[in-house]
């Protein structure tokens, strides 16, 4: 199996990347290491083709496509919420513009990968009350981060009804695990969590700690955008998390547990427009015959081992 990883070098794209590789896939991974690392890749540094290239740049990207592949994941953008509001414009170029050329790429070629899989954000969600988050219930994009991801979902489901292409889109919700880059405020709030841990130093949490998230363990994720890919269903979006909803501080204590360590905690003030509740209905990934198999314990249990096991 050809794949194509665009954003292979990044947290969720890196460990996708590892897992295909494993699978005996020939991984092909376009990066422009602006969030991604080239150490990501170091478990299997030899057995990918790997471009610096930003996925904006489309002749670039029309000559890697003609590589004609069987399935192509695309998780290039920019992650940063907090971006995309400093630089609407071009991260609307990375976030959408891009997505929307390769879509048109693949048309106009017809070249037809087993799956185009695009992925979005729980984010599209925005801030309506309506617990657990449905695929198909009412979407309130409050950013251009949100705005983008959620047209670019549109537009591959759309591709794919209007042209005959098969696509998937999948909306994630709260990620951790392996590899996630910690060094901004506005990083998954695990990776900040575990820095604390390792470094014992104080972790600021915001707000009262009782508001949930569905958090789910990277491994689960990778074997998600798998399974949903190599399934012949087509042309639908799936949320991805476990459909469990936890508080911060109930997942700080059972993460203290599987560390052994103790955090530091001081308490701030709720950051600005922080939703309260999240929660996925996962349903429909479950009806397509997806189980998970880490699970939020053993997830943070292993992701602590893989942090210490580092230089
Ligand atoms: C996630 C996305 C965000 C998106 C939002 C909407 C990530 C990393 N962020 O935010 O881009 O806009 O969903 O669905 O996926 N927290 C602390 N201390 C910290 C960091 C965070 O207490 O140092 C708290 C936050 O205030 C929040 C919770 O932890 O209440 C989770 O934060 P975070 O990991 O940033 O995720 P979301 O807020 O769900």
């Amino acid at each position: 199996m050809k794949v194509l990883v665009t954003g292979g070098a990044g947290f969720i794209g890196s460990n996708l990347v590892i897992e295909l590789v494993e699978k005996g896939y020939e991984v092909t991974v376009i990066d422009d290491l602006s969030m991604g690392l080239t150490k990501n890749l170091d478990p299997v540094k030899d057995k990918v083709t790997f471009y610096k290239h930003n996925v904006c740049d489309h002749e670039f990207m029309h000559q890697i496509l003609d590589q004609n592949f069987d399935y192509i994941y695309y998780l290039a953008a920019v992650a940063s919420v907090a971006d995309s509001i400093e630089r609407p414009m071009e991260t609307h170029q990375v976030n959408h513009e891009s997505v929307v050329d390769t879509l048109e790429y693949l048309r106009i070629t017809n070249l037809k990968p087993k799956k185009f899989l695009f992925t979005s954000s729980a984010a599209v969600y925005g801030n309506y009350p309506e617990l657990p988050k449905k695929e198909d219930q009412r979407v309130q994009p409050l950013t251009p981060y949100a705005v983008d991801k959620y047209a670019s979902e549109r537009m591959a489901i759309d591709y794919g009804n209007l042209y005959d292409l098969n696509t998937v889109a999948v909306r994630f919700f709260n990620v951790f695990g392996p590899r996630q880059n910690p060094n901004s405020p506005y990083s998954g709030v695990l990776s900040i969590v575990t820095k604390c841990l390792v470094n014992d130093e104080e972790f600021t949490l915001f707000g009262d700690g009782k508001q949930t998230r569905d958090f789910i363990y990277v491994k689960d994720i990778v074997n998600a955008l798998i399974f949903i890919s190599e399934n012949e269903e087509s042309n639908e979006v799936y949320n991805v998390g476990y459909g469990h909803q936890n508080t911060l501080i109930d997942v700080i204590t059972m993460y203290e547990k599987a560390s052994g360590k103790r955090l530091k905690l001081n308490y701030a003030e709720a950051r600005q427009g922080d939703i309260t509740e999240s929660l996925a209905d996962v349903t429909r990934l479950t009806e397509l015959g997806f189980k998970p198999k880490w699970g939020l314990k053993k997830g943070l249990a292993e992701y602590w081992d893989y942090t210490m096991g580092e230089d």
